[in-house]
């Protein structure tokens, strides 16, 4: 080939550009056994959610010393609470006697937490205190009783996050596995919001069912026709990032609508998406020197967490969803809403009615896609390679996280639970019998044996 051809071929800039438009192939979703397998389900709790970091609660919500919220996250029941010093810990709800919960409460406010089984006590920082005739007991020591902990990190912002991984090595530290997240969050500042209420929505289907939903608006049009009118779709995408998402979207300004009896500029342009409001004709005028509303500016700030939390961030109001997987089959999804400090309580009621309308739609999207993944009919799907870039990424994560554990338990000859807390310091017989049970479950989940027991 000659120079001169070699030149006619090679593309100029805006080809370039064009190229970089044609978009490449798209890839399947998983199989849909990953959405029905039981198998396959607490496999992801020990490869996925046992060691990655976990959003929790903001720090907002706990006042003074001894305030407690409880939780309960692939079976982990565990609580958090505001220690004498300020911090905010994290135990596992277990009594370290005979396991009864030590919480009972969904949420509450005590610095001794007295055990109702035998009435053991520990402090906020998780100390045993009190231990009825143990004092003459040989050998025993309160210190080495104490609360299982559980690793937490809380953001500049008050976002607290939990790791359930309690094996020497430890997670992948929260700045790490997060790396930019934080820098990112200052966008808004969650000072200026208060707790204003949570709910929860009890859904028969997997854990990815909702995330492959809230990984993408590509169902939007289709599905929230009250997020189409607020939102310009067209601008609508997610940009994958170091183990979360940022998802972006222009509001439709034309269309936000402002009631006639109000011209304070603050809470026209921090007006959530005017649902049932008078639409805006005239764009209201800046004020000298006043800072840039962000309702007026501000398209969001929302963020998802893989694996399954996501917060989303508006002028008037945020917003944190929990996805708490159950059963391969079971998830519950809780919402905790925060609002602007001062915000009328209609506004109030619009923000919360438009997101139940919103998280209701999905769920009922989530709901029958269950039911037909659990028919047996239907594998995988094409992915679209740009609307649906969000799904690819965080399926394409539970993928290599899984296998990954996997290649590792099946070196080990047994399944690895990072969140295993009972390890440390028992006795050579009870380890003994701990391999002894996991020998015999292994032998009763082969299917050989299973099927000669048939
Ligand atoms: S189980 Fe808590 S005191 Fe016995
Ligand atoms: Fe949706």
């Amino acid at each position: 080939m000659s120079a001169a051809s070699i030149a006619e071929v090679q593309p100029v800039p805006s080809q370039v550009d064009q190229v970089q438009e044609v978009l490449m192939p798209g890839e399947h979703t998983l199989p849909a056994s990953w959405w029905t397998s039981e198998k396959i389900f607490e496999l992801e709790k020990r490869a996925i959610f046992h060691k990655t970091w976990l959003y929790t609660a903001h720090a907002s919500r706990f006042k003074k010393a001894g305030d407690y919220f409880s939780y309960n996250v692939t079976g982990i029941n565990f609580f958090l609470i505001k220690t004498k010093s300020n911090e905010i810990k994290a135990f596992h709800n277990v009594c370290r006697h005979r396991a009864y919960p030590v919480v009972r409460k969904e949420k509450g406010s005590s610095v001794i937490l007295g055990c109702k089984y035998h009435g053991w006590s520990y402090n906020a920082d998780g100390n045993l205190t009190k231990a009825p005739h143990f004092d003459d007991v040989q050998g025993f020591k309160k210190e080495e009783n104490g609360l299982f902990g559980i690793r937490t990190h809380v953001t500049d912002q008050g976002l607290i996050f939990v790791n359930f991984d309690a094996t020497e090595e430890g997670p992948i530290p929260f700045d790490d596995w997060y790396k930019g997240l934080q820098d990112e969050m200052h966008e808004y500042d969650f000072s200026d919001y208060e707790y204003h209420m949570s709910y929860e929505l009890d859904g028969q289907f997997n854990w990815k069912t909702l995330m492959d939903g809230y990984q993408e608006c590509y169902h939007c049009p289709t599905a929230h026709p009250g997020l189409n009118a607020a939102f310009k779709m067209s601008t609508y995408k997610v940009v994958p990032k170091n183990n979360y998402c940022r998802h972006y979207a222009e509001i439709v300004k034309e269309e936000v609508e402002i009631p006639e009896d109000n011209d304070d500029e603050d809470e026209n342009n921090s007006s959530w998406f005017g649902f049932g409001k008078k639409k805006n004709e005239a764009k209201p005028a800046k004020k000298e020197g006043k800072k840039e509303n962000p309702g007026g500016e501000f398209n969001g700030l929302w963020v998802y967490l893989y694996p399954s939390n996501g917060v989303n961030c508006y002028s008037p109001a945020w917003y944190s969803i929990r996805v708490l997987p159950i059963t391969a089959t079971h998830t519950i999804l809780q919402y905790d809403i925060f609002t602007k400090k001062g915000l009328a309580d209609d506004k109030k009621k619009e923000f919360v009615d438009f997101l139940q309308l919103v998280e209701l739609e999905d769920f009922n999207l989530c709901e029958l896609t269950q039911k037909n993944l659990n028919e047996g009919v239907y594998s995988t799907g094409y992915l679209h390679p740009k609307k649906e870039n969000g799904v690819l990424f965080y399926q394409k994560i539970v993928k290599e996280m899984v296998k990954e554990h996997w290649a590792k338990e099946k070196e080990a000859g047994k399944p690895i639970n990072p969140a295993y807390v009972g390890g440390k310091k028992q006795s050579d017989e009870a380890a003994e019998l701990e391999d002894f049970c996991k020998e015999v479950e292994c032998q009763g989940s082969n299917p050989e044996t299973e099927f000669m027991q048939w």
